[in-house]
Order: C-alpha cells, then structure tokens, then sequence
C-alpha cells in the first residue's frame, strides 16, 4: 500500500478565490477541523501578504498536533524570512517555494532569462533550508513550462535540498493523458527524482483538475494539492472530497494507494468553509453538493429503496452525510411517497394513498419541492373521516384595484358539476358567496385565517376557518400554492363537515 499525502491548500490557494478571504481567527478554526480531517499537510497562509495572515500561519502553526504546517514564499528574501519565521514554532513545517519557469512568465511578467531563473531559485532554497530542513519547489506553469528546462530547474531543486517537487498547473491547461506523460517523463529524464516526493498541483479552468491530479497519481506523483470544496484561485483547485472519494470509491483502480483522511469528516468541514467564507456550494457539487445523495425520479427512488447500490456507487455516511434523501417532486413515485408518509407517521391504506398521491402529483407540477409540511398538510386535508357531499373542481375569479371581484366556482355534487357566480367585497368573498349559491347553504363566516405553512414564494398556503351554517359551527381547513383555492377548499371542507354532523 502506498500512501497518497494529502497537501490542503484551503487556506492559502482557497484563500485566493475572489471574496474568500479569511481572518486569522476563521482560518485557525478551519485548521482545527482539517486536523480532524486528517489532512497531512496545512498550507496554511501566505505570510509575507498581511500581518493577519502571518499571524494565522505562526497560531496554527503553534497549534497544530498531527497536520505539518506549511508557508507560501516567492523566491524573494523577505517572503522566505518571513515564512520561515511563521512556521518556527510547527512540529513539522514546512516552507514551499514557487518560482514561474514558462516561457511566457520569463518574457513576460520576469523578463529574465532562464539561467538568471535558476540561479534565483538555488539561493531562495539555500535561504529557505536554513529555516527548516522541509522545504516544497514549485516551478509554477510547469505544466506550460519547456521540458528541458523544467527538467533543469527540478533537478537543480533537488540538488539543494528540496524534497518535495511540486507540479503546478497553473493555469488548468493540462489534461489527464499530458499530465501522465509529463509525471512520466520527469521520472525518466530527472537523474535524481527519487530523493524526493513529486507532488500535483492542479487548477480547474477547465474542470479537469480532479481528473488531472488522479492522472499524476497515476503516473508516480505521491502528494495531492486540493482544497476543500474545489475553491481557489479563478475555477478553484482540485477538490479534497473527490480526490479522496474516487480513490476510495474506485478500488479496482486506485486499490494500491491510501490516504490519512477521515472521510465522514468531509462534509463537516465542507459545511464549515462554506460558512467561513460565504461560498455557496453548487447543489450538484460533487460529494458535498445538496443533490449529490439525493434523488427525485420516481424510477431511480423505486430502485434506491429496493437496493441503494442501484444509483448510488458511495455511501452518504461515509462522508458524513446521514442518509440519501428521497426528494419529492413531479418525477417521484407512489413507492416513494408511501415510505416518506411512514417516516412522518402516517400509515395509509391504499384509498387514503391513491388520493394523497393525486394531490401530491397536482402540487408538484406548481411547486419544486414538496417539503414534509406540505405532505401534511395534503394528508390532513385528503383524509378526512367526512364523507363529502360537495367536492371542489375549479373556479376562476375577476379582479382588480377598478372592478368589484366576480368569482364563478363549480363543484361535483352527486357526480355532476355545479357552477355558481357571485360578486363579493373581494376575491375570497366572492368564491364563498359563490359556492352559497351553488350549495344552496347560507354560511357565516365567524373566523379565518391564512398562514404559509411551507417555505420560499411557492410556498403551500394554509386557511383556518370558523363557519356558521344550518345552526352548527364547524373548523375547517384547506390548503393550496393558490391562497383563493386554499379558502374555497377550506369552504368546501366546512359545509361538509356541517352537513355530515
Ligand atoms: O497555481 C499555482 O501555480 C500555485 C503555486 C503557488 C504553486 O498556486
Ligand atoms: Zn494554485
């Protein structure tokens, strides 16, 4: 079994998303977290950027128990000195150094030639190694860098202590099969390559900077950048949890390798760099998105129930999620309602369920999500003991801030439709007045209420009302995404009720 180092760079490459900045204090509580991760290495912070990020480097440095805690430095004096003061007090540190070896960053953001660039190199490591013995080179663009010259640099790396050679994509140009080669090609051509780690450092502009750092591993890399849910600078880096997932999850081809990480700790700490740093995680994110254990089609739910294995190739408590979920929406199932009305405590024969499950189906072409608070609401509303005399079928209703509201409303009454028209003081009088007509029952309305039951702007409205006819008072209620159909079902129920008394 060979192990696979994982290297977080969270909170230093993280960091470097536009907006995700972090203070000290928010990075020493990710730092504890990664621990519990189990990650083997925290790229802790910039040091030489601002006092505060120095200071979040020396505090988790100091703190930190079983993770080694590394620093990012140019190939500049001030930065390896600063760096190197940052992780002093770490029980592994590390200093990682990166300097550009691409042509276009010579010509371009250095206008240096490549020798001035090695040269650079050898006497920031000579700096850095009187800092700490562990010290990380990265030739940055080397995946847009010359061969010759990359193989140059990284030999000349080793030479001078570094132990650790990392790969960076720089720019997620690279793709898997470039990426093999190139790890490939760096073992056969650099003469010393085995006296140190080759790590890969991938970035995601194209979205392959997961599949690209499997790639290297691969072809020999033994050290893994990633960052917990994907952030980084622009696209983000490779993403911890499907590094981690796929190398568990695809045994057959990563059987050989292993990592320290405690996988049910992945969605903790996705949830807590999500809140840290306000970046909202996709909901169809890989392994820590909302929809990634959840299913809505009634075909995949029917599966899932009979054998989870059928759509599912992880399981959500391995990375810390308690269950799949069964979402309810317009493609679910029967099956699928039935096991989540049993959840919520309601046992329903078949009559019960076949009309709840039309109601469902009928709410679910209005809304989105069906949460609990709507099944309720449907059940109570779909079950009662009384039998009905008057069933709703529809209505439409005139209205504006000019016209005084006319509702005409029809109901099934002994298997025909009745309609009825009215105008009222607004819209909801009116459809009650309406269905006055039609039933030929007089009612007083002595109380009403309307209230959301369910969440967002499709949301399941809920009438409460009191009803005075023939002499008897009744509660009633009836619910809807329409807060009219809600009042006149709410109606309807009370008449019922009364004529059933
Ligand atoms: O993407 C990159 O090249 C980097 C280096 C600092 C390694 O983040
Ligand atoms: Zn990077």
């Amino acid at each position: 079994m060979e192990k696979i180092i994982i290297f977080d760079t969270t909170l230093r490459d993280g960091e470097q998303a536009p907006g995700a900045s972090m203070n000290s204090f928010q990075k020493m509580e990710i730092a504890s977290q990664l621990e519990k991760l189990g990650v083997d290495i925290i790229e802790a912070g910039f040091p030489i950027a601002s006092p505060d990020d120095f200071t979040a480097v020396s505090v988790i440095a100091k703190n930190a128990k079983n993770s080694g805690v590394c620093a990012l430095a140019r190939c500049i004096s001030k930065d390896i000195e600063s760096a190197g003061r940052a992780v002093k007090k770490a029980r592994r540190p590390r200093i990682h150094l990166f300097l550009a070896t691409s042509k276009i960053h010579l010509k371009y953001k250095f206008k240096k030639a490549e020798d001035e660039i090695v040269a650079i190199a050898q006497s920031s490591i000579r700096q850095a190694k009187k800092f700490c013995d562990d010290i990380e080179f990265s030739p940055e663009d080397a995946t847009r860098t010359e061969k010759d010259f990359l193989f140059r640099m990284v030999e000349m790396a080793i030479n001078e202590g570094a132990r650790t050679i990392n790969i960076p994509d720089t720019v997620g140009y690279s793709y898997p099969q470039e990426i093999f080669t190139l790890i490939t090609d760096i073992k056969n051509n650099v003469p010393n390559i085995n006296k140190a780690v080759i790590a890969i450092h991938c970035h995601n502009d194209l979205g392959l900077a997961t599949a690209n750092s499997l790639s290297a591993v691969l072809a020999g890399a033994r050290q893994v950048h990633c960052t917990i849910n994907g952030i980084g600078e622009r696209a983000g880096n490779a993403s911890l949890e499907e590094i981690v997932m796929a190398m568990k999850t695809r045994h057959d081809v990563f059987g050989n390798f292993n990592t320290n990480i405690r996988t049910r700790e992945i969605y903790p700490t996705s949830r807590m760099v999500s809140k840290v740093t306000g970046f909202v995680v996709p909901p169809n994110k890989a392994i820590v998105g909302r929809n990634a254990f959840a299913h809505e089609s009634g075909i995949h739910q029917d599966a899932i129930l009979k054998k989870r294995i059928t759509y599912e190739i992880m399981d959500p408590r391995d990375v810390g999620i308690s269950e799949s979920a069964l979402v309810l929406g317009k493609h679910s199932g029967r099956h699928a309602l039935d096991q989540r009305l049993k959840v919520l405590g309601f046992h329903l024969g078949e009559d019960r369920l076949n009309k709840t499950f039309q109601r469902f189906k009928e709410l679910a072409d209005k809304k989105k999500n069906i949460f609990d608070d709507d099944l309720i609401s449907i059940v109570e509303d779909e079950t009662k003991v009384v039998k009905p005399v008057w069933i709703f079928d529809s209505f439409e209703i005139t209205s504006g801030t000019k016209i005084s509201p006319v509702a005409c409303v029809s109901l099934k009454y002994k298997n025909k439709i009745i309609s009825a028209k009215s105008s009222g003081d607004g819209p909801v009088d009116a459809c009650f007045k309406a269905i006055d007509k039609a039933t030929g029952v007089k009612g007083q309305l002595q109380d009403y209420r309307i209230e959301a039951v369910t969440k967002g702007k499709d949301a399941l409205g809920e009438v409460s009302l009191k009803l005075k006819a023939k002499e008897r008072v009744v509660t009633a209620r009836g619910s809807s995404t329409d807060i009219i159909e809600a009042s006149i079902r709410a109606y309807i129920n009370a008449l019922n009720k009364i004529e059933s008394l």
